[in-house]
């Protein structure tokens, strides 16, 4: 976790907030419309049969509403959720503790699931597929197997790294889906809707100017209200007007495409260090003194949406929109290439 004022991570001062303003039915959630619309067919089948959730894995950036949507999720099939994460679960007798504690119905939320140890995963896979937990009892010779049947339930599970997470357990997963960026309509409308919330008094290209500078993420545009909605109270007559979110925004070196200091470091290092690219993950995080999770997952998706990224074989390469982007001159190899339109704008499944 880092401290960025726009890092699409969770600060604890965010969580009091965090609950007023999440949505609690699908039909308040803003944006994700494809997502959305699988959603409403998944808990529509599943009432008219009077059968628990099929589980469902979630991924996607962080910031995006994996966790909200569990939340949703449980109180449309009005039960209750129990929320734990990968690395929480540190043995299989913990994992086991809480499947039998578990009720028909409920519904488990496995946050950073790509995290659980193989020996708890273990445990999950007969879970998940024949709701059955076995047990092993007694020692050495006499040591016998028994299976425990558990009530039909539901596990979630979220994740910002599709890739790592094991075959066998994405393969029990009835149904995978996956989180966009949300497009700048969608944005608005959250900013709207939380600064009626909050009773801040906010204009129409204030409101604007905080979704465009928001990198597609719910997490970071509702912190940036809040961030501005300071600014204009000390500095301002506490209206929100988009010049009065410029200073604001500036003033966090946020720009107008809404990158910060880290995403213009990492885009810098690759150019002026590196001469574009190609270069390592692992390498980029070192330079920067960097957390390479981080960079993997809160820097590169937005960087790549912008198309500002490439991710090959041998490495991270900075495209010609980002030599734009910084006002650097092009290297030969890209001069030749045509300059293509801003991939951001109005993209994504908002
Ligand atoms: N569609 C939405 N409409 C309104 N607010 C949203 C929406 N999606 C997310 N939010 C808000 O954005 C914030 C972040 O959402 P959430 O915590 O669900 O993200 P996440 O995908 O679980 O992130 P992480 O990967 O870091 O766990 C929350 O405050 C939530 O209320
Ligand atoms: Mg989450």
């Amino acid at each position: 976790m880092t401290d960025r004022s726009i890092s699409p991570r969770q600060l604890p001062d965010e969580a009091a907030l965090d609950a007023a303003l999440r949505p609690k039915r699908l039909a308040d959630m803003i944006g994700q419309d494809r997502l959305r619309e699988n959603l409403e067919i998944l808990l529509q089948a599943a009432r008219q049969r009077g059968e628990p959730l099929d589980h469902v894995l979630f991924y996607g950036p962080p910031g995006l509403g994996k966790t909200t949507l569990a939340h949703v999720l449980a109180n449309e099939m009005g039960v209750a959720l129990k929320i734990t994460a990968g690395p929480a679960i540190e043995r299989a007798g913990d994992l086991a503790a809480i499947l039998t504690n578990l009720h028909k119905g409920d519904i488990l939320f496995i946050d950073e699931v790509h995290r659980l140890g193989r020996a708890v995963e273990e445990v999950l896979y007969p879970a998940m597929e024949d709701f059955a937990l076995d047990i092993v009892v007694g020692k050495g010779p006499s040591a016998r197997s028994i299976r425990l049947k558990l009530p039909r339930f539901t596990v979630i599970g979220a994740t910002t790294r599709l890739a790592l997470l094991t075959a066998p357990l994405r393969s029990r997963f009835g149904a995978i889906y996956r989180f966009d960026f949300y497009d700048q309509a969608a944005l608005q409308e959250i900013v709207r809707r939380a600064a009626g919330l909050l009773q801040v008094r906010i204009s129409d290209d204030g409101t604007a100017e905080i979704a465009r500078r928001a990198r597609g993420t719910p997490r970071v545009a509702l912190r940036l209200l809040r961030r501005v909605r300071d600014y204009a109270q000390v500095r301002g007559d506490g209206v929100i007007t988009a010049e009065v979110a410029d200073q604001a925004l500036r003033l966090m070196e946020i720009d107008h495409l809404g990158l910060d200091e880290l995403d213009r470091r990492v885009l810098r290092l690759l150019i002026e260090k590196y001469d574009g690219g190609p270069v390592g993950l692992e390498t980029i995080a070192a330079a920067l003194s960097e957390d390479a999770g981080t960079i993997m997952d809160v820097v590169e998706p937005y960087l790549l949406q912008l198309g500002f990224l490439d991710r090959t074989p041998r490495g991270r390469m900075a495209t010609r929109s980002a030599y734009e982007h910084l006002g650097v001159a092009l290297p030969e190899r890209l001069q030749a290439v045509p300059a293509q339109p801003s991939l951001f704008a109005g993209e994504g499944n908002g």
